[in-house]
Parts: C-alpha cells; structure tokens; sequence
C-alpha cells in the first residue's frame, strides 16, 4: 500500500484495509526506533485553534523521526491578523515544510488547504467535522485494550453532535461489525447524517440519554466533553455542561473488562478517582498518539 503525497482528511477516505495497514505500520514504529528516517524533512503545524495533544504529539513524533519541525499555535502571531487568506497562507507554507499538519475552527478547511497544497496535509480537526488522525490512534487503543477490533458494544457518551472525534470513530468503526448505543442529551445526540450512514450500513445502534441504561452491556464506553466553544449560545452550553460525572458509583454496573476512553482534555465529565482502575485508558490512548502520528508522517511522506 502507497500513502506517498496523500492527504489525510477525511476518515471517510479510508478503506478498512487502509485503516489495519496504517494500525500495522505504528505497531512496527512503537517496536522499532527509526531515529533518521525523516532527517531533512520539514514538519509545519499550524494550528488556528487551541490543542495540547495532537500538536505536541505530532511534534514529538517527527522529531523522533529525526524531522525538523516549524508552524504556530495560535493565528495571532501570523498574517491572517492582517487578513490574509488561509489559501495564501497555505501557498506560503507549502514551500517552506514537507507536510503540513493544520487545524482550524471551520469545516472544510483541511479539505480547501489540501487543494492549495501539492505537500501532504494531515487534518488535526475541522470545525466539528473530523479529526480523521485522532480516530486512528483511537482505534490503534482499542485494537491493543481488547485485543481486537470486531464485534464490540461501543458506547459514545457526551456531545454527540459537535464532538468531530465520535464522527470521525464511528464511520471508522463500522467497518468491524459493532453494535452501538449513543449516550446523550436529545439536544446533543449524533447528527442524522450518521445515523443514516449506519442504517445504510446496517450496522446497529441505540440512542438513550441515561448511561446506567446500557452500561452493563458495553465492552468501550468513549466519553466526550460538551464542546463549549461550538455552542452559539452560552445559555444552551451551561444547560448541558454537567450533564454526565463518570465516578467510582459506576462500577457495580459496568463489565469487569470495560475500557473507558476519552480524546480528552476531559473538563469534569470522569471524575480522577476512576483514573487509577483497570477500566481507565485514556492516557495510554494519548500516548498512542506518537506510533500513529510516526506512522502516518512516515507514510505520506513516502518513507515505508
Ligand atoms: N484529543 C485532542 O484532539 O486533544 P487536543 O485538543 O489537546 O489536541
């Protein structure tokens, strides 16, 4: 399989062939230290909207690749201040970096800088469309947690309808046979566009609002955070922003082997108290990050 030049925007691009051969690749990067093999390439990370993870994580795989890295973590230092375009930047950026890693607040924007670009462009999150790379660490952390990745109850609990990661992971999901159960307020449940592509599908799912519903049957629960900076009014944010606490009260009803993930940041939807028990494995999936992020460089840029 050939991934050299190839942009990474949608998780809809991807076949399930696709998907296994990329979670191979970063198996092999997580055994192997390859400490030369993007020596003189240039990373360039821009990043319009705010991101712990998956910039240092993408920063911290490339230079472990031996790549350079350059780009900003925030658009105020830039010339899109003085209004220039994101196509103009992008024309800029591609002839100074190799690949280029970008998020921004609007949907569509990975996919217009990918028609700006001839370098490769990795979506890190548009809007509240898709983050198509954190999906692949997600189910790199559930292929190594459960020990595969067919036939499992997912549950997805929390902001359904602005949380890109539950798009981008259910699309990709659904190449593995699973049954799913939607955990959220009416207002904030999975858009119909998805609910329509599983049913095209025929793949299963459940909607409920109330997780001690469904919980004794998941063998994944994904927690979200409600997407404070989607909502267009702060009135509806603070209506929902408590809505589910995940503590130690959950236990008696929850399968002994369940994994909770979350992408994170969490804000105060699992509580630190679960943190310590087996079913916690949200750190470890952020630690996944650096084998996928190695793997997905490497690929486009024609490196395996
Ligand atoms: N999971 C994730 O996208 O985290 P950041 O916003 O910190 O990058």
């Amino acid at each position: 399989m050939n991934f050299e030049k190839q942009d990474i925007i949608s998780i809809h691009d991807f076949s399930k062939q696709e998907l296994l051969f990329i979670l191979k690749t970063a198996k092999l990067m997580e055994k192997k230290l390859n400490p030369n093999l993007l020596k003189d390439k240039i990373l360039a990370t821009l990043f319009f909207e705010p991101s712990t993870r998956t910039r240092l994580s993408f920063m911290s795989a490339m230079e472990q690749l031996g790549g350079k890295l350059m780009g900003f973590a925030t658009a105020k230092m830039t010339s899109i201040k003085k209004g220039e375009t994101l196509w103009d930047t992008i024309k800029m950026v591609e002839a100074y970096a190799d690949v280029i890693v970008i998020r921004h607040p609007l949907e569509g924007s990975a996919r217009l800088a990918a028609e700006a670009s001839s370098k490769p462009i990795i979506n890190a999150g548009d809007g509240a469309n898709q983050h198509p790379t954190q999906t692949m660490l997600d189910l790199y952390t559930i292929q190594k947690v459960k020990g595969k990745l067919d036939n499992l109850h997912i549950g997805l609990l929390g902001d359904l309808k602005y949380g890109r990661t539950v798009h981008s992971l259910v699309t990709a999901l659904s190449h593995f046979n699973p049954i799913f159960y939607f955990i959220a307020p009416q207002a904030l449940q999975m858009p119909q566009t998805y609910l329509d592509e599983l049913k095209e599908k025929k793949i299963k799912f459940f909607t409920a609002s109330n997780l001690l519903k469904v919980s004794k049957k998941l063998d994944i629960l994904y927690v979200t955070r409600i997407q404070k900076e989607r909502f267009a009014d702060p009135v509806e944010y603070e209506k929902y922003k408590g809505v589910y606490k995940l503590d130690t009260s959950l236990l008696p009803n929850i399968k002994k082997d369940l994994k909770i993930m979350h992408p994170l940041p969490r804000v105060n939807e699992i509580d630190p108290s679960l943190d310590a028990t087996d079913h916690a494995v949200y750190f470890e999936q952020a630690a996944n990050g650096i084998p996928v992020r190695k793997a997905l460089l490497a690929l486009v840029l024609g490196k395996v």
